[in-house]
């Protein structure tokens, strides 16, 4: 059974998805953490953005390790590296190259392949997984996204302004939501979800109950 979770940044996504893959025993894809992992090496590389063969290239061989909480490139552990504000800042040329969007969705369906997966991202319902059992579209008010986003800034020590925070998601979700190839928009047939006001635990809760009422009786198995 596949369970897509897509959204913009801020919705909740990483946690809700960890959580439930956790509560229901499946795998879990962080699909964004691939896209910054690619635009962590090709800057350690000193590839040119606008190289898209090269940048693609690099993707479709980059030896990416996933355990349940940690990323490897090359044996690298680059969990934190990759959460900078440099690295998120860089990750935006190689989500909009299509030749890495490529390689990284045969990736993503390759993992996927004979497992139930929780997988979260911008396009998973849409151009990964469009048969996916179960999708969900989490959304928020764009306050409330930035405010989320400024408190696990204060948390990590980095101080920013939280309508400058404001300003640079605006500028991500118009960015995330043009993109000519896997663009953020919930697939038809997804279940949008309003996480305003709702706790984590609250939003959890509610996936887990719509899955397993979508769920058949061996998808456990
Ligand atoms: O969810 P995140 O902030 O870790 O995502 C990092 C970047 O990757 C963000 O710019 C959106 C992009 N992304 C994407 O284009 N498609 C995905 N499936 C996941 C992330």
């Amino acid at each position: 059974m596949i369970v897509t979770i897509d959204g913009p940044a801020g919705a909740g996504k990483s946690t809700v998805a960890r959580e439930l893959a956790r509560r229901l025993g499946f795998c879990f894809l962080d699909t964004g953490a691939m896209y910054r992992a690619v635009a962590w090496a090709a800057a350690r590389q000193g590839l040119a953005w606008d190289d898209q063969t090269a940048v693609a290239e690099l993707a479709a061989h980059l030896p990416l390790v996933f355990d349940s909480h940690r990323i490897l490139v090359d044996g690298q552990d680059v969990t934190l590296a990759i959460r900078s504000q440099e690295v998120t800042h860089n990750t935006r040329y190689v989500a909009d190259n299509p030749l890495v969007r490529a390689q990284l969705v045969a990736l993503q369906r390759r993992l996927a392949h004979g497992r139930h997966v929780v997988t979260e991202g911008r396009d998973q319902g849409t151009v990964a997984f469009p048969a996916a059992e179960c999708k969900f579209f989490l959304i928020a008010s764009p306050r409330e996204r930035a405010r989320r986003r400024w408190q696990q800034l204060q948390e990590r020590g980095e101080s920013m302004m939280l309508e400058d925070v404001l300003a640079q998601q605006n500028q991500r979700d118009a960015r995330d939501a043009r993109r000519a190839c896997g663009p953020l928009t919930p697939a038809p047939d997804a279940l949008i979800v309003d996480t305003d006001g709702l706790t984590q635990t609250q939003v959890v809760d509610t996936l887990e109950r719509l899955v397993r009422e979508r769920g058949t009786a061996d998808a456990w198995e």
